[in-house]
Order: structure tokens, then sequence, then C-alpha cells
């Protein structure tokens, strides 16, 4: 990806799409958007004025100007109303502009920074900015096309090469030089979190037969071989050494093993706590036993992603060299039925000698997580924070535009500001001790499933109870917001890599 910034006048610019912006309600362009309206003799503001172009949120209009500037087409994206533009709003128009300009096989373009200068007056950084910008754009730009072996076909008859659907890069172009600087950081540290997000995208999409435990794991020490950080893998016979009873009783029904996967990362300084990251890995979830319906159940090889959003945010902090120390802990299993699966009714022991009566199978991915986050407590960490697609009932309650947050007050009010501001967003729920009570069991310490009501809460309050009394603990339940089934501006369909720029920007302190 070539990402660049150059100091010049919009109406120089040669290039094969000037990116400019519009203001919902503006009645006349003004800045950079008024300047090429000028080189066009007043056509963006005709436009306007005709009604075709109005600045709403989305809209994305293309002007081509037959040689009156060097620009071969002026693009013109909507911002919506300038009193409710920030960050995310720029994400989501840069985001609009990329799909569109690749649907148009353009893969490289010009753009000035949107929101310059009236987000700066509210505060937001030029870096900022920059990054944003950066962020949407590769984002926006990602396809998943591994597996595709047949070039697609724009007219019958008429081949297309994929290649020119990729997206190449683009140039900011800022009339201000002292701004240069700013904005070069902001790009780089843009690419930098865009690329683990799409790295996380990359695994998360691959198909349950190709991402196993055992590949994951495969995966996982590549990473880690790339960037410099430790990698252990614990396979099943170490998983029973150590009495990890949730994940072994989990993965037995397949053929395809469990393993946990531990990841670190030393940035910090020695003695400093490292925060540790926990990600649920269910490689796919049929529910076992208490198998699911067959209907969609495809998607359930996103119930992975907690586990590769954990391996994406050791990815970012490593591209970032973050001044922190971090553990990432992923339990990966299978969750299958067959003969020799485990079954409602049964009690495993879990790696915290805490003992789990199974009421449905299908409610896995907590019994994963008991073992990791009772390991990675072990580890003194300063704080743990786990990622996963835990609960339907999560995505009942926000939908697809929200994660869950649940556990220590302190990390949920940053985590959703956090939220707020990069658009990863997360939005607190309760963890009351009722929903605890909800899973007592009469024959063990506790049962995996609390029923019908308040199924997130009652999920939260199961993993709390692994969690060691006085460390902190935030948990994301990012079952609504892993992978999405229809275009958002900057998610194309399949997994979204939700967590990783959320966790990261914690991490980095933001
Ligand atoms: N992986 C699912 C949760 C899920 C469901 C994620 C739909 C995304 C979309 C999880 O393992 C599960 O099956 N949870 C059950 C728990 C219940 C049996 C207590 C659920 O949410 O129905
Ligand atoms: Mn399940
Ligand atoms: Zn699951």
């Amino acid at each position: 990806m070539k990402l660049s910034a150059v100091k010049g006048d919009v109406t120089e610019i040669e290039t094969a799409a000037l990116v400019v912006n519009l203001y919902q309600g503006m009645k006349r362009p003004g800045g950079a958007t008024g300047a090429v309206d000028a080189a066009l003799d007043g056509q963006i503001s005709e436009l306007i004025s005709e009604g075709e172009i109005t600045g709403k949120p989305g809209e994305v209009t293309i002007v081509h100007t037959q040689g009156r500037i060097p620009a071969r087409r002026v693009v013109v994206v909507g911002l919506g109303k300038k009193t409710e533009c920030n960050l995310e709003t720029l994400r989501r128009a840069t985001g609009n502009v990329t799909q569109r300009l690749l649907r148009h096989h353009i893969t490289r373009f010009h753009t000035v920074l949107h929101g310059g200068g009236d987000l700066e007056a509210t505060g937001v950084s030029t870096r900022d900015l920059a990054q944003a910008i950066a962020e949407a754009t590769i984002l926006a730009g990602y396809r998943y096309d591994r597996y595709k072996t047949v070039e697609p076909e724009e007219e019958p008859g008429e081949p297309m090469e994929r290649e020119k659907e990729r997206l190449d890069g683009f140039t900011v172009v800022e009339s201000d030089g002292r701004k240069l600087g700013a904005i070069r950081s902001g790009l780089e540290r843009g690419v930098r979190i865009a690329d683990a997000v799409n790295w996380t995208r990359d695994i998360g999409n691959g198909p349950p037969n190709e991402i196993t435990p055992a590949v994951l794991a495969e995966r996982a020490r590549a990473l880690a071989e790339e960037l410099g950080l430790e990698c252990d893998v614990l396979a099943r016979k170490d998983l029973e050494k150590l009495g990890m009873g949730g994940i072994l009783g989990v993965g037995q029904g397949s053929v395809n093993e469990p393993r946990l996967i531990v990841l670190r990362y030393r940035g910090g300084r020695k003695s400093a706590r490292p925060t540790a990251i926990v990600g649920k890995a269910i490689t796919f979830d049929t529910g076992g036993i208490s198998i699911k319906p067959s209907a969609n159940m495809e998607e359930m090889k996103f119930d992975k992603m907690g586990g590769c959003a954990a391996l994406g945010i050791m990815r970012a902090v490593a591209l970032l060299k973050l001044k922190i120390n971090l553990i990432a802990v992923i339990p990966s299993a299978e969750n299958m039925p067959g003969a020799s699966a485990y079954r409602p009714g049964d009690i495993l022991r879990s790696y915290s000698g805490k003992t789990i009566e199974i009421i449905n199978t299908d409610a896995e991915g907590r019994l994963v997580l008991a073992d990791a986050l009772a390991w990675a407590c072990q580890q003194e960490p300063k704080e743990v924070i786990d990622l996963a697609t835990l609960t339907g009932a999560c995505v009942v309650a926000l939908g697809h535009y929200a994660s869950g947050v649940f556990g220590d007050d302190r990390m949920i009010e940053r985590l959703k500001q956090i939220g707020e501001t990069t658009g990863d967003r997360a939005w607190p729920l309760p963890v009351y001790d009722e929903y605890g009570d909800d899973m007592k069991s009469e024959v063990a310490d506790i049962k995996n499933s609390g029923g019908r009501w308040g199924g997130a809460s009652t999920a939260a309050a199961f993993l709390k109870f692994f969690v060691k009394q006085g460390t902190a603990w935030a948990h994301l339940d990012i079952a609504g917001t892993a992978w999405t089934t229809k275009t958002l501006p900057y998610h194309p369909v399949g997994a979204t890599g939700a967590g990783v720029r959320l966790v990261t920007e914690y991490l980095a302190g933001r």
C-alpha cells in the first residue's frame, strides 16, 4: 500500500481521481472544493443547486473534468451536517469513496484531508485525521478472494483481471506545507493498524476446513516469528497435564484437536506487569450434541474471531512498537457432535479446579475461556481483556453496531469512550451478582447455561467466576460485530476485525 502526502494545489494535480468533500446543506462549496468548483466553471455548485449533490452522508458523486484541470475526475463525497462531523463520519465517507472507486477499477487516487480546519478547530489533531482516512481506505479496500479461481466478468465474454479491483494507495494533497509531517505520521499509524485488522480478517474469513486449531496455532507461530514475539502452543497432552478440562471437553468431539496458544510481546520495562488479552477461538461451532439449526450455520466459522482479534491486537501493538508488555492467551477448539463428544449432564473439571455442569454443549465458548482466563490470571497481569463471540443474546440486545462490554467500571468507561472515537464501538451491560446466582448448579460449582433471559450477562457472570478476585477484567462480547453480512462503509462482507482497533487504541493510552 503506497500512501503519501504532498504539498500542492488541488487544481494542478494530475490524477485519475481527486476526492474533495461537501457538508450537507452547503450551497457554495469552500476550501479545496471551492477552488476545484471555480476551475470547473461552477460545475459543482450547479450540481448542488440542481439537487444532484447534497452532501448527505454516503453520497459519492463522480464528475469528469474533460481536461479543464489535470485531474481526470473530481469525486465529491458527502460528509453530512458540519455540526455532526467527526472522525467516524470521515472514515465512513472515505470508505464509501474507496469502494465506489474500486468498482470503477480506480485503484490510486488523490484526496484532500477531509474535515481539516473544521475538525481541527474542535481539537481533533491533523495526525488523527490522516490516520482515520488511511485506516478507512485500507479497510474498505480489503478483499478476501484467496479461493476465487475464476476471473470475474464485467460484460458477458469479457473477463476482468482481479488485480484491477485491488487498492494500490492514495496521496493526500495539502496546501499548508507545515502540516505534511503530522499527515505522514498519521498515515503511517493508520497503515499499521489497518494492516493488523486486515490480517485478522484474512484468518477470520478462512473456512473451517482450512483454519483448524492446529492451523490457527501455526498462523500464530508465523506471526511471532515475523514480529519477534514469543510463542508457546499447548497441544492435547499438555492440556491434559495441566488439567484444562474446559478446552479438552469442548474439543473432544472433533478430530481436529484443541490447542492453547500463548504469545508474548515485551515492549515495556522488564518489571512492568503485562496486560493479558484472552480470545475465544472456536474454529467451528456446530453447537455439539445440543446442535444448532442448519440455517446460517456456515457463519459459525466466525466463532474464532475473538482469538483472531487477540492475534491482530498483538500484531498492531508490535507494529506500533508500543512500550508495554502484553500476553495473548487463545484457547482454540472445534465444537462438534459425535461419538466422542461431550454431552449435556457431563461435569468438567476446569484448570482452576472448579467444576462445571454442562447444561448445553452450545455454551462452549465460556468453557474454553474458563481455562484461559484462570491461566491468564496466574501470569499476574495488570489487567485482563477478553474478546469472544459469546452469545446470541448480546446480538439481540445491541444488534450489529456495538460490542457488549462488561466488568471493571474504569475499563468499561474508557473502552466505551474509545469505541466512540474509533467507531469500533462497545456499549456497557451489567454483571450483577444475581446473574451469577442464575448459574448455580445442583451438582457442580457452576453450570454453563443460565437459561434464556439476560444471556449476555449470565455468560459474563460465568466468566467472572474464573477471573481471580482483585484482577481488573473487561469482557467484550463481539458476537454481533465480529462479522457482517451486509457491506458497510469500511467493512466488506465477512470478518470485520472488531475489537482490534478498539483494544489497540486502549493499550496505546488513547
Ligand atoms: N458462538 C455462539 C454465540 C453466537 C450466536 C455468536 C450467534 C454469534 C451469533 C455461542 O457459542 C453460543 O452458541 N451461545 C449460546 C449460549 C446458550 C446455549 C446458553 C447462545 O447464545 O445461544
Ligand atoms: Mn455455541
Ligand atoms: Zn460459540
